[in-house]
C-alpha cells in the first residue's frame, strides 16, 4: 500500500468529473487499499479518487467511531434522497476549513462492490452526508461551493496563504 498526494482546493483538477470504473480489477483494488490507507492515516472519514488525482468513480468513507467500518463504493448513484439535515463539513481538500452544509438526511445508494458486485445501501446521518460530499467530488463538486461568493474568496485566500508558509 501507498500513501497519495491529495489535490488542495482551488486546484482545477478538484473540478474534473470521474468517469465510470469500466471493470473491477486489482488495479482498482490497489487504488482502494491506497486510499483507504492516505484516508486514515490523514485522518479523515471519506475520499474520493478526484482528491488524489484518480478521475475514475471510486470513493472510500468511515464514518464510524472506532475506525472499522469501511464502505467502498464504485460507481456511485444515489437513487434516493429524502429530509434534510445540516451540519459542520470538512475536507481532505480544504484543510482547516469546516462550513455548515445542508443535505438530505437519507440517501439510497446504488454501487459496486470490491468484487464488481452490484450494492444498494440506505444509509443515514454522518454516513449519508459522507456519501453525498464524496459523490459531490466525482462530479467536481466541492462542499466550499455551497458558501457565498464571499466566503469562497475568503477561504481561497486563507489556503492560498497557508501553501505559501509551507512551501
Ligand atoms: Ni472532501
Amino acid at each position: 500500500m501507498a500513501l497519495l498526494p491529495i489535490l488542495r482546493y482551488p486546484d482545477q483538477r478538484l473540478a474534473k468529473k470521474a468517469a465510470p470504473v469500466p471493470v473491477v480489477d486489482e488495479k482498482i483494488r490497489k487504488l482502494v487499499a491506497d486510499m483507504a490507507e492516505t484516508m486514515y492515516e490523514a485522518p479523515g472519514i471519506g475520499l474520493a479518487a478526484t482528491q488524489v488525482d484518480v478521475h475514475l468513480q471510486v470513493i472510500v468513507i468511515d464514518a464510524s467511531e472506532e475506525k472499522n467500518g469501511l464502505h467502498v463504493l464504485i460507481n456511485p448513484c444515489i437513487e434516493k434522497s429524502e429530509g434534510t439535515c445540516e451540519g459542520e463539513e470538512g475536507c481532505l481538500s480544504v484543510p482547516g476549513v469546516y462550513e455548515k452544509v445542508r443535505r438530505a438526511e437519507r440517501v439510497t445508494v446504488r454501487f459496486l462492490d470490491l468484487q464488481g458486485q452490484e450494492q444498494v445501501i440506505e444509509a443515514e446521518g454522518l454516513l449519508a452526508v459522507c456519501i453525498q460530499h464524496e459523490v459531490d467530488h466525482l462530479n467536481g463538486k466541492l462542499f466550499v461551493q455551497y458558501l457565498s461568493q464571499l466566503k469562497q474568496s475568503r477561504i481561497k485566500a486563507k489556503l492560498a496563504k497557508k501553501a505559501r508558509i509551507t512551501a
